[in-house]
């Protein structure tokens, strides 16, 4: 019993999460994805940076202006689920260092004047929240099917700009029927953890 948390939870979380492929009709409201937000934002970032950044797909125009970028195994999926969103790097994040930061507001100007060095930094701590988020979204009762399968250029250009970086796109809803490909296997503790 080394774990803390309650063993429902834990099964919540991890041990039955599933990514999802397919879902209901049931829609996935504003108030659900805010009190995802509102949780997760808690979630650890260098710097407290918390460069990752949330674009709710809803009107069925953006939906299709989306599709047409996935690749062709990810585009019916996409097309039916009751919300899709496309979490995204903000390059740009140190603008709000010295309010997100205030133990150091320098970290701005000292760490993070090059635009490179904030592109490596945005797309590590973004992803790390985009994790968070897929947790987050679980903790909703809901189901999760994250994707990488798109043109990445083709999204920037379509609903973001230079600035920002998409890092996925992440069907949320409840499960429908076949949701799931089966479980594969994962790394047992001994391949994974080495002690020196
Ligand atoms: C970052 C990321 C990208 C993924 N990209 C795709 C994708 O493009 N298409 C797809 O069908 N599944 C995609 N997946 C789903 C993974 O294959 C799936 O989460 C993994 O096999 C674990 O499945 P399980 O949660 O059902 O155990 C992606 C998952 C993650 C986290």
């Amino acid at each position: 019993m080394s774990l803390v948390l309650d063993p429902a939870a834990q099964d919540l979380l991890f041990r039955e999460a599933r990514t999802a492929n397919a879902f209901t009709d049931e829609p996935v409201t504003d108030e659900q994805v805010q009190a995802i937000y509102d949780l997760v934002k808690y979630g650890p970032t260098a710097f407290n940076q918390t460069p990752l950044r949330i674009t709710l797909v809803r009107s069925p125009e953006a939906r299709e202006r989306l599709v047409k970028h996935m690749a062709e195994g990810n585009q019916a999926k996409t097309a039916a689920a009751p919300l899709v969103a496309i979490l995204s790097a903000d390059n740009e994040f140190h603008e709000e260092l010295p309010a997100l930061f205030p133990a150091f507001p320098q970290a701005k100007d000292v760490f993070f004047a090059e635009r490179p060095v904030r592109e490596g930094s945005a797309a590590m701590n973004a992803a790390l929240q985009a994790a968070y988020f897929i947790v987050g979204v679980r903790a909703a009762g809901l189901a999760a099917g994250p994707m990488t399968g798109f043109d990445f250029e083709g999204v920037r250009k379509e609903f973001l700009d230079d600035d920002h970086t998409p890092l996925m796109v992440v069907n949320i809803g409840r499960p429908g029927p076949d949701a799931w490909y089966p479980r594969s296997p994962r790394l047992a503790y001994d391949d994974v953890v080495t002690t020196v």
